[in-house]
């Protein structure tokens, strides 16, 4: 595991941007595990800014989002579908046809969800997968709980979540009790995985995954058994870190 601390989210959109681009580079075919939440928003913007400046190109780049709120169209404003194109798909050349999310308006959406997870085999599995991180330690839409072997599948959101995620909808009423998610098993099978953590909130789950005991009741600490695994965290993530923890990882 590879931890990389910056000053702050400035820093961590710039060097999580600069991670992205150069898989890109070196992989013009490159596929790319893509999050959505408020963290990754100023990598986008880096990515964004780097292809006005730079022209980097994605035209031969895949994209698999981790997940999508069952219930909400791809239209619907706050569906991750519309937050992808908003925040970064509709700024780069990539062609609307690699990018990918799951379908939580699917009838059937056992069968929706597996043909998720065959249809990143069928790509070659993902290169550099980007990720977030819950207050309550989940990824994707993985919530406490979840087996480590899963693989896409339906989840019902925890009060928190739904809570943490009510500010991007009108009320809590609104924001949608289930999702469809990149199980930690799919996650798992990424070459490289790229880990954000930004924010005093998200002290408790980084100290978890970088000393707490690998347990499914916190399902990012699974991270700690992947051979590529690198996290990009800011100062105030460490903030409510004990003193022990924080002089482990500044040495
Ligand atoms: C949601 C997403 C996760 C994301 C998490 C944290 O639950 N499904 O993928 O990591 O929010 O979001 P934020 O970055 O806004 O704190």
């Amino acid at each position: 595991m590879k931890i990389l601390v910056v000053k702050n989210k400035d820093e961590l959109s710039r060097k999580s941007a600069e991670a992205i681009i150069d898989t890109v580079k070196q992989n013009p075919s490159a596929v790319l595990g893509l999050a959505t939440g408020g963290t990754p928003l100023g990598t986008y913007q880096n990515l964004i800014r780097d292809r006005q400046e730079n022209k980097t190109t994605y035209q031969r780049i895949t994209t698999f989002n981790l997940d999508e709120y069952v219930g909400l169209d791809e239209s619907h404003p706050n569906s991750y579908h519309q937050y992808m194109r908003t925040n970064l798909f509709d700024h780069l050349d990539i062609p609307r046809e690699n990018t990918f999310l799951p379908d939580g308006t699917a009838s059937d959406l056992e069968r929706e969800a597996n043909r998720y997870d065959k249809l990143i085999e069928s790509r070659g599995g993902i290169h550099l997968q980007i990720l977030g991180i819950g207050e309550n330690g989940h990824i994707g839409f993985n919530e406490p709980g979840t087996p480590f072997s899963s693989q896409t599948h339906i989840v019902e959101l925890t009060e928190s979540t739904r809570k943490a995620n009510a500010r991007y909808f009108s009320s809590l009423d609104e924001v949608p009790t289930h999702a469809i998610t990149m199980g930690i098993a799919s996650i798992m099978k990424a070459k490289k995985i790229l880990l954000l953590v930004s924010g005093e909130k998200k002290s408790q789950a980084l100290y978890e995954v970088l000393h707490g005991n690998i347990t499914e009741q916190v399902p990012a600490t699974a991270l700690r058994n992947h051979p590529a695994l690198t996290i990009i965290a800011d100062e105030a993530a460490f903030q409510n870190m004990p003193r022990q923890a924080g002089q482990l990882i500044f040495q």
